[in-house]
Parts: C-alpha cells; sequence; structure tokens
C-alpha cells in the first residue's frame, strides 16, 4: 500500500446515508466503509468501480463538500475537517472539483471570458487587468472556446461547458483536481479533446483525483487505478497493468468483462454515466465479510464462502505497487471467475 502523502491522505472515511424514504423504511446505506486514500503530488489516481460504489461520495469528503461520520483526511498533513470556514475557503483555492453537471460549476450571468477573468482575479490577484485579459484569451484558446469567449453558459453545448469548466480550472492552478466522470456524456471528438486537456494538465504536474468508468480515460492518463465496490476499495493496481494481468480481485475481472461487452455492443453515442450494477444491493448480508461474496463464484469454487462472509479480507500483495482485498491465493486467482 501506498506511503502517507505530502498532497491528500485519509484513513478510516466512513460515510453513512440514513434513507427517509417510507419504502426503504429508515434503511442506512454504508457509501464509504473504512476507506484509506493517499495522492502524491503530481500523480492521477483513478477511481473506477460500478454505479453505487460510493466513488462520488470518496470525492466529496475528501473535499468536504459533504461531511463525514468517521475518519480523518489531511490535505497537505492539515486535517480538512478541523479547520473553520474561513480556512477552509483558503484551502479550497488549492483543489477544484470538476462534475458531471459541470452547468453547476457556470455562472449563468456571465460570458466565458467574465468567469475566467473573475477566477483570475481571485486566483492570481498579482495579475494586472491586461495580463488578466491576455492569459483569459490564451486560456480559451487552449480550450478551443476563443469563438464562444461573449457567449453565456446557456448558449454553449454540453461539450463547451465542459470546456469552460476546465479553462476556469487551468486558471485557477489548483494543487489537486478531483473530476468526477469529466468525459460522460460527450461525443467521441469532444471526448478526445476534453481527453488531450487532460493530458496536458497532467503535464503540468498538476494532481488528480480522476472518477471515471472511461476505462479507456483511465488507461491513458493514470498512474494508479483503484476499484471500488459497495464502499470499499478492493484493488489498487498500476493503470498499466488495468486488464492486463492475470492477478485481479474476482469483482474486478468481472467489471473488465463487462466493459469489454459492453463496447462489444457498440453502444450509443450518449454513454450512460456508469457502468452497470455486476453485483446484487444485499449489502447488509455481507457487511462482516467480504462485499462481495454474495456473487463470487471463486469464494465457492474453492469452499471458502463462508469464511468470506464472516471476515473481511485484508489487502494481499500481488505485485509491484498491486494489492487486493481477496482471501484466494494468486494462482486461484488468475483461474477465470465467471
Ligand atoms: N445524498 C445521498 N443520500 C442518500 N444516499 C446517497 C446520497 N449520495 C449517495 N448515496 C448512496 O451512497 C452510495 C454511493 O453513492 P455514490 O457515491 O454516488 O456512488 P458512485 O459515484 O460510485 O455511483 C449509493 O448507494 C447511493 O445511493
Ligand atoms: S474474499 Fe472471498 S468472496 Fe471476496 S473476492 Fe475473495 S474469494 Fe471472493
Ligand atoms: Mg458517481
Amino acid at each position: 500500500m501506498s506511503e502517507r502523502s505530502d498532497l491528500l491522505s485519509a484513513r478510516g472515511l466512513v460515510k453513512r446515508f440514513r434513507s427517509r424514504s417510507l419504502l426503504r423504511g429508515g434503511q442506512t446505506t454504508i457509501a464509504l466503509d473504512a476507506v484509506d486514500l493517499d495522492v502524491h503530488p503530481g500523480e492521477v489516481v483513478a477511481l473506477i468501480g460500478e454505479s453505487g460504489s460510493g466513488k462520488t461520495t470518496l470525492g466529496k469528503v475528501v473535499t468536504r463538500l459533504t461531511g463525514l461520520d468517521e475518519g480523518q483526511v489531511l490535505f497537505e498533513g492539515e486535517d480538512l475537517f478541523a479547520v473553520d470556514r474561513g480556512e477552509l475557503r483558503e484551502r479550497r483555492r488549492s483543489f477544484q472539483m470538476v462534475f458531471q453537471n459541470q452547468t453547476a460549476n457556470l455562472h449563468p450571468k456571465m460570458s466565458v471570458r467574465e468567469m475566467l477573468d473573475e477566477s483570475l482575479r481571485l486566483h492570481r490577484p498579482g495579475l494586472g487587468e491586461g495580463e488578466r485579459r491576455q492569459h483569459a484569451d490564451e486560456l480559451l484558446d487552449r480550450v478551443g472556446l476563443l469563438p464562444r469567449a461573449d457567449q453565456r453558459p446557456a448558449s454553449l453545448s454540453g461539450g463547451e461547458k465542459r470546456r469552460a469548466g476546465l479553462a476556469r480550472i487551468l486558471a485557477t492552478k489548483p494543487k489537486l483536481i478531483v473530476a468526477d466522470e469529466p468525459t460522460s456524456g460527450l461525443d467521441a471528438a469532444i471526448k478526445l479533446q476534453i481527453i488531450d486537456l487532460l493530458k496536458q494538465l497532467k503535464g503540468e504536474k498538476l494532481t488528480y483525483l480522476l472518477i471515471s468508468h472511461d476505462l479507456g480515460l483511465v488507461r491513458r492518463i493514470a498512474d494508479r487505478v483503484l476499484v471500488m465496490l459497495k464502499g470499499r476499495i478492493i484493488e489498487e493496481v498500476p493503470a498499466p497493468l488495468l486488464g492486463q494481468t492475470r492477478f485481479h480481485h474476482p469483482y474486478t475481472g468481472r467489471l473488465m468483462r463487462a466493459a469489454d461487452l459492453a463496447r462489444d455492443r457498440r453502444r450509443p453515442p450518449r454513454e450512460r454515466r456508469d457502468p452497470p450494477r455486476v453485483t446484487r444491493p444485499d449489502e447488509a448480508e455481507a457487511r462482516g465479510g467480504c462485499v462481495y461474496s454474495p456473487d463470487c463464484a471463486l469464494a465457492e469454487r474453492l469452499g471458502i464462502l463462508s469464511r468470506c462472509r464472516r471476515e473481511r479480507p485484508p489487502a494481499q500483495v500481488v505485485g509491484e505497487s498491486h494489492w487486493i482485498a481477496c482471501f484466494g491465493a494468486p494462482s486461484e486467482l488468475a483461474e477465470e471467475d465467471e
């Protein structure tokens, strides 16, 4: 597992949601179940996993956009949940979030250029008016929005809004970007532009927590991949090994196969937000042990299902910078779990 990082380091994160709906009868969802996370300066850490596995919640907790039930988040060594509101605002200059719904970050009454100017004024107070203007135009050019500089968000397409959001992020030079599905819902050409931009940003020594089910994007720009399932991180794998090693957690293997199948079926251009669930939503049963146990064919085949249901599997190192949370031995994992 990773060393403690000097940029972002989270330990034992627990986040519960209590449903108020009559149908669900006050049921509690454990969105994060004792999650540890380290992000080192200059690296891109990707979070993958099916819908509902807790990726967005983790992104929100480590930026304190949502509260925490247990655990600690250190940003540059400082406890993010211990700082007061004023200090938090100051801290927020260091990290930026890109969300699926990029429109929420855009001011409806301002043109793209005005928004960039505002960001520059806030985050780079040393720049004069002329320099700000020049810098804003450079950024707009970079994201291909210079001809649309005087438009307000309402007259921009989905892809243009996304690019405007990225230009704002470039303007603030944050230390950490949490990008939640930055390419979802975009058509292929715009998606490539966004990937190029993200790569450029990476080249500028930015650090990302990249939440994406787009395995092509993840392989292209991530250094490390964390696989989430039902509120837990169940595998950490170097990005180049994703789908290339035989030693994946049984769930990761299934996720890879599901992604390949979806690609083969030639999805419509407006792809879905997340991969479909490949596990059943019966978490309460498995909480004490491995969250994959209700669906794991390997456990049945190895005859270890009762142990898997009872005990939480610890991280098992299966290669360099590569671990999985599973009781199966590497040689057993290598055999296909169907
Ligand atoms: N505001 C909320 N209120 C209640 N439940 C929530 C809320 N946000 C997330 N959840 C639940 O927490 C779990 C994790 O959700 P989320 O973090 O959005 O997963 P992902 O981003 O991986 O799809 C899901 O079961 C989801 O229904
Ligand atoms: S710990 Fe058991 S149930 Fe969980 S993935 Fe491994 S073999 Fe399957
Ligand atoms: Mg999400």
